[in-house]
């Protein structure tokens, strides 16, 4: 099999992280036999303060015949972070109906949990963000500009379509894992999206009676998630309920360096697009020393998806061998190697079967 893989590094520790990704990636294709073709495009923040676009205006249709997008991360100091993110990320979500943003959590060998001995080390959870919709509207505007009675609105929109595929998503996976869910809710609060979002879960959890499930309020969940994690499976949740909570679920396991992210179009009509959890870490951006493992997993979460299921277990395996060796590590796992030495090493580690 040959794949046509779209690449697009982005900025900052997105760049670095990317080239070890797919440095794994090229080996993983050598032992198991399949091919992968990139197409580097250098979309990104710093491209934008060159032409004023985070991507060229048929940046969507140049994507469409890939089979999946590897991106880094993009964002820039200087260019306000709303532009990085309407100008590339929501769009490509959005033409590709990437409707499930999927964010598995564990905590992998060798590292150490801020939470160590409360439940986190049998730790394994998956948060399933609704990536379509919700929160993350452009409908509101500014009022009144400028007078004592200014104000803002911004909507929210909740479609059934897009509450009721989101949920049954999270309900089919459960049932894979034969797990359990948990939807996060506000609707004390939020008393119109919410009650609407509880209404179509319970519709939806009465045709899985075999699959445990349960609604939480968001704020009580995020206690939880500090204080039991290992009472959590799936977590089904709305665009900025699922992005605070994962951010959350990330830290409390093995922090942002560890957390992959898919933005995943479920049906597989148009190419999904993976990457990790963090962002493009001005802070050690150009020192090559942020950790790619996010990516890394990222990438293996790509193989699955493109069905090569055994080279996707072979590179979780890989990553997690070397973590637990431990010899290897970045600074942020309280090592002194580099991204590049990470990399090599995981890429080294790789066996088929
Ligand atoms: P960030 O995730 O880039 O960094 C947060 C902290 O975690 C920093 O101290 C950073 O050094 C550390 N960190 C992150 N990834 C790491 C890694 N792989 N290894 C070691 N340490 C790591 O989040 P921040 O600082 O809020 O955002 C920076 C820029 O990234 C902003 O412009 C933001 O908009 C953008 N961003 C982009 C995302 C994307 O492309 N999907 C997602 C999140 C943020
Ligand atoms: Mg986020």
């Amino acid at each position: 099999n040959t794949y046509e893989i779209a690449a697009i590094p982005g900025d900052g520790i997105g760049v670095d992280v990317t080239v070890e990704a797919r440095k794994v990636l090229d080996r993983a294709a050598e032992l198991f036999d399949f091919r992968l073709q990139w197409t580097e495009f250098d979309w990104s923040c710093e491209r934008y303060t060159q032409t004023g676009r985070m991507m060229p205006e048929d940046g969507i249709d140049q994507l469409a015949r890939f089979d999946g997008i590897l991106l880094g991360a993009v964002g820039f100091p200087g260019v306000p972070d709303h532009v990085s993110l309407w100008g590339l990320l929501i769009p490509v979500r959005r033409a590709f109906a990437q409707y499930v943003n999927l964010r598995p959590v564990r905590l992998l060998p060798g590292t150490t949990s801020v939470l160590s001995g409360r439940g986190a080390d049998e730790l394994e959870m998956v948060i399933v963000r609704e990536n379509s919709e919700g929160e993350y509207s452009a409908i509101g505007g500014r009022h009144n500009t400028g007078q004592p009675s200014e104000f803002v609105l911004q909507e929210s929109v909740f479609t059934r379509v897009g509450v009721e595929r989101i949920i049954r998503y999270a309900f089919e996976l459960a049932r894979t894992r034969g797990g359990r869910v948990c939807s996060a809710t506000k609707s004390n609060g939020l008393i119109h999206s919410m009650p609407y979002w509880d209404e179509i879960f319970a519709e939806v959890a009465a045709e899985y009676p075999e699959v445990h499930s349960e609604q939480c309020h968001v704020d009580a969940l995020a206690a939880r998630m500090v204080q039991h994690p290992d009472r959590l499976d799936v977590v089904v949740a709305s665009n900025l309920f699922g992005d605070i909570l994962s951010d959350l679920a990330a830290a409390v396991t093995g922090g942002l360096g560890m957390a992959p992210s898919g933005n995943i179009n479920p049906p597989g009509e148009h190419p999904s697009m993976f990457e990790a959890v963090h962002g493009s870490a001005p802070d050690i951006a150009g020192k090559g020393i942020a950790n790619p493992v996010a990516q890394v997993l990222a990438a293996a979460m790509m193989l699955e998806h493109l069905g090569e299921t055994v080279a996707a277990q072979a590179v979780n395996a890989a990553v997690e061998k070397v973590l637990a060796e431990g010899a290897v590590a970045t600074p942020d796992l309280g090592g002194t190697s580099t991204t590049e030495e990470l990399g090599s090493a995981i890429t080294e580690a790789l066996r088929a079967g």
